[in-house]
């Protein structure tokens, strides 16, 4: 066996994050929603943000990506200051968001949902399209062709051709990420990607996510099911009342009593106050 040159040496150093988020602070009247928050994302990881009801999950999303203006903090996303960008050109930069509600459009079909997603990527706009130009026929085919190939990834290219209001709810979840990949994002924020799923639904998902984290796209995810969350994420930050609570690896967080605490009274969070040891065998 001959030693490694040294190129393909792996490096000791943790890579850096692709998003910096720092003391971020929106207040609503007399109410902290979130309350100097410090968040980092590492590159090709899942990255949770769990908490109770009213936590502030939904506001730390709006504010990390441009629908909410913070009273304070920092947000660097690969370099860029997001806070100085209007919204539209963060998918631009590779960061892209879901949200609580799916927004598929009923009328188009899956394929053309995805397609939405992408339209970034193009140089042609609406004038070229109406012209029917070279290249906006070229760009279109392409944009096609890349639905098509996040389909296939996510298993659902026996729906390409299916109205988007004619699915049922565990394929919109799937395709609201779809959407998104389909505008090859750096970073996805999910915010309850498996609301109103069901068990094997809510399982698909987050095989589909821990995918997608290991293809390249880093992910932060809101959600309630703590089991899911669990399961694929790599680091878990949780919030309460605006501030963050505890911030590390699953393991390590799932026992912190400050995060029992937290989640005391909240009937919808899974294990509340039971010991770890059983939630283990559920
Ligand atoms: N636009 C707003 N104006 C006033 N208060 C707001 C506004 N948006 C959110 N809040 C308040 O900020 C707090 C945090 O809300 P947020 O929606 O971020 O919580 P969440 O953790 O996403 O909750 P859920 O789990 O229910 O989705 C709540 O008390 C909420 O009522
Ligand atoms: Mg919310």
């Amino acid at each position: 066996m001959t030693a490694p040159a040294p190129t393909e040496t792996v490096p000791d150093t943790e890579p850096e994050p692709i998003l910096q988020v720092t003391g971020l602070t929106r207040r609503f009247g007399g109410l902290t929603a979130v309350d100097h928050v410090d968040l980092t994302v590492r590159p090709d990881t899942v990255r949770a943000v769990i908490g109770p009801n009213g936590a502030g999950k939904t506001t730390l999303l709006d504010l990390v990506t441009g629908f909410t203006k913070p009273d304070e903090g920092s947000v660097t996303f690969l370099g860029h200051d997001v806070l100085r960008m209007p919204p539209h050109r963060l998918p631009g930069v590779g960061l892209m968001r879901s949200f609580q509600s799916a927004r598929l459009v009923p009328r188009l079909s899956v394929r053309e949902n995805v397609m939405l997603g992408a339209h970034h990527l193009t140089r042609s706009r609406f004038l070229a399209d109406g012209l029917r130009l070279p290249r906006a026929r070229r760009e279109q085919r392409a944009l096609e062709e890349r639905a098509d190939a996040v389909l296939e990834f996510l298993d659902l290219r026996r729906f390409a051709d299916t109205a988007g209001s004619d699915l049922p709810t565990g394929v919109q979840r799937l395709l609201e990420v779809g959407r998104a990949l389909a505008g090859a994002p750096r970073l996805l924020l999910l915010d309850e990607p498996a609301a109103g799923l069901d068990g094997t639904e809510t399982r698909e998902l987050a095989a589909v996510l821990r995918a997608v984290a290991r293809s390249g796209t880093a992910i932060v995810l809101i959600e309630h099911d703590v089991e899911m969350v669990m399961s694929i994420s790599d680091d878990v930050l949780v919030l309460d009342a605006g501030a963050v609570v505890a911030d590390g690896p699953p393991a390590v967080v799932r026992t912190d009593p400050a995060v029992l605490a937290a989640y005391l009274g909240q009937p919808d969070i899974d294990g509340a106050g039971t010991h770890p040891d059983e939630r283990e065998n559920r």
